[in-house]
């Protein structure tokens, strides 16, 4: 992945990422989202940064009505192809949305952000705000970041990454419309584009909007 020009946008650097890949994506969901959604009730989800639908087409395996967006067009039309195939086209929808703009109207049971990380013009914070007004009463707003780098990462090597709790401070949230079910990091091996694997953390935040 190349390193993005400071002037460049999010489209253009994603669509730019998409157009390099030249294998499908694995359609592994997120270890961290099946950990925490795995055993809710289905209901509707919004999935975030959803790339090329792995979590969103495993939502609607599930049973969630799922909505996948993205800021990349490519990617979200290949993410649409494998909901296809795979018949689970009518729960898993995908849509083009660049968050630092806007999101998906609804009051979502689960509104996930896994890695929703971007070089280039990108206000992480205020994305995530976003997201957390979308998560209905009873929801569950579910945001994993990157808490420490992995050999083969395109970050600064000299990136501090902020903590869990850091994060959800900068979200703003009143204490009181929300309950904590998980602030915190959790270790895990991970697989690089070689196969190489390393063993990284991510920063998770698992709260639940008070009904
Ligand atoms: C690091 S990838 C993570 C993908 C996936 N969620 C995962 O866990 O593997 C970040 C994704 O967010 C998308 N993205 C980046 N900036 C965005 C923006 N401003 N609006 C919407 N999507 C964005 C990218 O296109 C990319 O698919």
């Amino acid at each position: 992945m190349t390193m993005p020009q400071a002037h460049e946008d999010a489209s253009t650097f994603w669509e730019g990422h998409y157009a390099k890949l030249t294998q499908p994506s694995g359609g592994r969901p997120s270890a961290i989202l099946v950990r925490f959604a795995g055993g809710l009730v289905p209901g509707r989800a919004l999935d975030l940064g959803c790339a090329r639908g792995d979590d969103t087409i495993w939502l609607a395996k599930q049973g969630w009505v799922a909505t996948g967006v993205d800021v990349a067009q490519s990617a979200i039309d290949a993410a649409q192809r494998v909901a296809e195939n795979a018949g689970v086209a009518k729960l898993a929808r995908f849509a083009r949305h660049d968050l630092n703009v806007s999101i998906p109207d609804g009051a979502f049971d689960l509104v996930s952000a896994m890695f929703l990380h971007s070089p280039g013009k990108f206000d992480r914070a205020a994305a995530l705000r976003r997201a957390a007004s979308v998560v209905g009463p009873g929801g569950l707003l579910l945001i994993a970041a990157h808490g420490s780098r992995a050999p083969w990462s395109w970050a600064d090597p000299d990136t501090v990454y902020p903590t869990a709790d850091e994060e959800l401070a900068d979200l703003s949230l009143s204490p009181s419309g929300w309950h904590d079910v998980f602030v915190g990091p959790i270790e895990r091996i991970a697989t690089g584009p070689s196969r190489q694997t390393a063993t990284v953390i991510d920063t998770v935040i698992a709260l639940q909007r008070q009904t």
